[in-house]
């Protein structure tokens, strides 16, 4: 299956892939719910989205993907559900690996890792270091994360380095609150994807989303295509991203 050739679907201008794509994975639960199913059957069935879709960013070329999988405050959620949400990870760090190695793809993973249950946090680590040599496209899981906790923590960094004295507080700005980050060795996304018709961030990426280009799709994540991914890029290309600037067409007027 490997095709270290990037094929790119009509609809798509090359040139212009973003580099970063960032995902809120959404309405799992009422996938099931709809169904008359328990919500973890939405996860599992979730899982098939995760993959088409890491194929797909792989095929057009994306750098970078980061899925949000699990946030700090889903650890709020009845312990049955987020017992099975660990048990899914945990089979398909397993059962994903030839995905990984056949796509040139790196396992990263962004957030609070050591509240993970010990044959949780094994299962993450093997993956992360059999990944590690691969170059194509970094696979970013958001677990346990949540953008305050990370701004706390690289805020405590900080100020723990300014105490030490290693580092001039005269001297902070926005490149070295990045350093601080778990993202910091990403650039920020271009486009963020949310499914299930939620218009909202949740907590994800708050300081990274400065700029990034948003699209709300009303469907549920069990149901998100590789043509809905294709077309919320398309419509990512066809974005005027000014920056606070003016439009490169507009600055002679
Ligand atoms: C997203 O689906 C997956 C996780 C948060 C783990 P949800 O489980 O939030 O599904 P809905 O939003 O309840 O439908
Ligand atoms: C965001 O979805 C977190 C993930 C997709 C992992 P939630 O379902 O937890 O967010 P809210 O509760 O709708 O804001
Ligand atoms: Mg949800």
């Amino acid at each position: 299956m490997n095709s270290a050739v990037t094929t790119l679907p009509d609809s798509l201008e090359p040139g212009k892939i973003p580099a970063h794509v960032a995902i809120i994975m959404d309405g799992n639960g009422r996938w099931a719910q709809q169904r008359g199913l328990p919500r973890q059957q939405g996860h599992m069935a979730g899982v098939k989205s995760v993959r088409k879709i890491t194929e797909a960013a792989c095929r057009i070329g994306i750098r970078y993907l980061t899925l949000y999988a699990f946030s700090t405050e889903n650890w709020g959620r009845p312990k049955e559900e987020v017992s099975a949400l660990m048990a899914l990870l945990v089979s398909c760090l397993h059962d994903e690996m030839p995905l990984f190695m056949d796509n040139g793809i790196r396992l990263r993973v962004i957030g609070q890792s050591d509240v993970f249950l010990p044959e949780v946090r094994s299962a993450l680590d093997a993956a992360l270091e059999k990944t590690a040599g691969n170059t194509r496209m970094d696979l970013v899981l958001a677990l346990s994360y949540s953008s305050r906790w990370e701004l706390v923590e690289a805020i405590k960094s900080i100020a723990r380095e300014a105490k030490s004295g290693r580092l001039d507080p005269e001297f902070v700005d926005a490149s070295v609150v990045n350093r601080f980050l778990a993202t910091s060795f990403m650039p920020d996304p271009d486009l963020l994807i949310r499914t299930s018709g939620e218009c909202r961030i949740s907590n994800f990426l708050l300081w990274q989303m400065a700029y990034s280009e948003l699209y709300f799709s009303p469907v549920l994540w069990p149901d998100f295509t590789e043509d809905m991914f294709y077309a919320a890029i398309s419509d990512f290309q066809k974005r005027d991203r000014r920056f606070g600037k003016v439009s490169s067409s507009n600055q002679s007027k």
